[in-house]
């Protein structure tokens, strides 16, 4: 029996048996429900949640949402505050470890994964051979999951020192893999890394060098390319995160299971948003068409893209975030000019009674895809860059899985509805 203050009674109407719930931290354990049944030989009461709406997989200290608040914070520090005054690397160690460095050891956190940028020279072999118009995703998803076989000691993933080292060569072989990808696709020679350089500053250089000694990027350019990537590093148990651990669950390497987070992100529900919206402005072309645009919107004929988010219903902090990053970037770069247009939708869908009446406020992806634009990114490449913020937070989120006793691998059940009990009858016979 629970406490019945803090429990959840039922009472099932097929039997009239009445059952006691405990309910802790606001949900009630699924299988609890397994014992109301109508008889000893029927499947207990099962829940049925297509797509986890709300249903909690897990219990997490790495990452806290409140969508109504338009709150983000990771491991308890608002992410307003971290895009401000961290860096990517610093918020990738307080993913991973649950807690901020010490000098010593953020020094050695940024040593370690300087000195893992490179890969073996047969990774760069097998990547060549992918056809010369080969999306990015699709390269970076095989890439990382190959890495499983460079390192098959990767599969020990009960030793945390094992651990340690994966994430640290995960973290640091991303943007390699990332922007080879990228050069791939230009037909350009894929750039080493240079262990002189940041992280972001590294990444810049493997996608942009040509024949100078060194790259020079704008430091505006890099601290805004860090900015997106914190903005990006976790978002708790979205689909890629969910893959992640799902396909973690049954304790393969974490190559593999980051593997499977990048093909879940390569999916036009999750990454691909931002790109819409680059085509979006593009097709509104100019500042006259907005009136008939927005109309169209509200008649239902699309959507905003950009706007709105499952989760967030009052602002994505985010999105506020990025407008600033836009503004450092346009500075060096220049002003796209779908950035005025932006700039017009948004300030009228903040007025309608439309938008306001359905809460839909910029997210996340309404301005990201412009300042990627600007740094020449084809669209393409715009979902493996989240891919390498998001690097941590997957990575955060396995190493919490492998150490949590609750876990199991993961299993959900189902409602059967095909056929049974029909009787086969051999090909021979069938098709005489
Ligand atoms: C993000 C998104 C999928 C969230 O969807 P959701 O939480 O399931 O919300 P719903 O689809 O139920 O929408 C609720 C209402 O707002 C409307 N709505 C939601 N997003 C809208 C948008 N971007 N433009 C216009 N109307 C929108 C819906 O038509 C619906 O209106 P109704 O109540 O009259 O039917 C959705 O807002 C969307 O498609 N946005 C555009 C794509 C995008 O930017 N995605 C990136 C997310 S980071």
């Amino acid at each position: 029996m629970s406490d019945s203050n803090n429990s959840l009674t039922v009472r099932d109407n097929r039997t009239g048996k009445e059952y006691d719930i405990p309910i802790n931290d606001g949900t009630i354990k699924a299988a609890d429900l397994g014992q109301i049944r109508t008889s000893d030989d029927e499947p207990g009461l099962a829940t049925y949640d297509p797509g986890f709406v709300n249903t909690a997989s897990c219990k997490s200290a790495v990452t806290f949402i409140d969508g109504d608040k338009g709150i983000l914070e990771y491991r308890g520090y608002p992410i307003e505050q971290l895009a401000e005054k961290s860096s990517f690397l610093e918020v990738a160690y307080l993913l991973v470890h649950g807690a901020l460095p010490t000098k010593e050891q953020y020094d050695a956190w940024v040593h370690e994964i300087t000195y893992h940028t490179f890969v073996h020279e047969n990774v760069k072999g097998f990547m060549q051979g992918f056809r010369y118009d080969a999306h990015p995703m699709g390269m970076l998803m095989a890439s990382v999951g190959a890495l499983s076989t460079f390192y098959p000691e990767s599969k020990n993933i009960s030793d945390p020192e094992n651990r340690h080292i994966q994430i640290v060569r995960m973290i640091a072989k991303m943007p390699t893999l990332g922007a080879w990808a990228f050069r791939h696709a230009q037909g350009k020679p894929y750039v080493y890394p240079d262990n002189e350089l940041s992280y972001t500053e590294n990444f810049l250089s493997m996608l942009f060098k040509m024949s100078e000694l060194r790259f020079e990027a704008d430091p505006r350019l890099v601290k805004a390319l860090d900015v997106l990537f914190i903005l990006h590093a976790d978002h708790e148990q979205n689909c890629s995160t969910n893959a992640v651990r799902s396909v973690g669950s049954s304790q393969v390497d974490p190559y593999s299971a980051v593997a499977a987070g990048v093909g879940a992100l390569f999916g036009p529900l999750h990454g691909g948003a931002n790109e819409a919206v680059l085509r979006m402005l593009r097709r509104i072309g100019s500042m006259e068409n907005i009136p008939a645009f927005i109309e169209g919107v509200k008649n239902g004929n699309e959507r905003l893209m950009g706007f709105g988010h499952r989760v967030y219903k009052n602002f994505d902090p985010r999105a506020t975030i990025i407008k600033k990053a836009c503004d450092d970037v346009f500075e060096v770069t220049g002003v796209n000019p779908l950035l005025a247009i932006a700039k017009e939708l948004e300030k009228i869908a903040l007025e309608d009674e439309y938008f306001i009446k359905r809460k839909l406020y910029p997210n996340v992806d309404f301005y990201s895809g412009l300042i990627y634009e600007a740094f020449q990114f084809p669209p393409e490449m715009f979902t493996v860059l989240f891919a390498i913020g998001r690097t941590p937070g997957w990575l955060a989120q396995w190493l919490e899985l492998t150490q949590d006793t609750e876990q199991k691998i993961a299993r959900p059940k189902q409602i059967y509805t095909g056929d049974r009990t029909l009787q086969f009858v051999p090909a021979s016979e069938r098709w005489k």
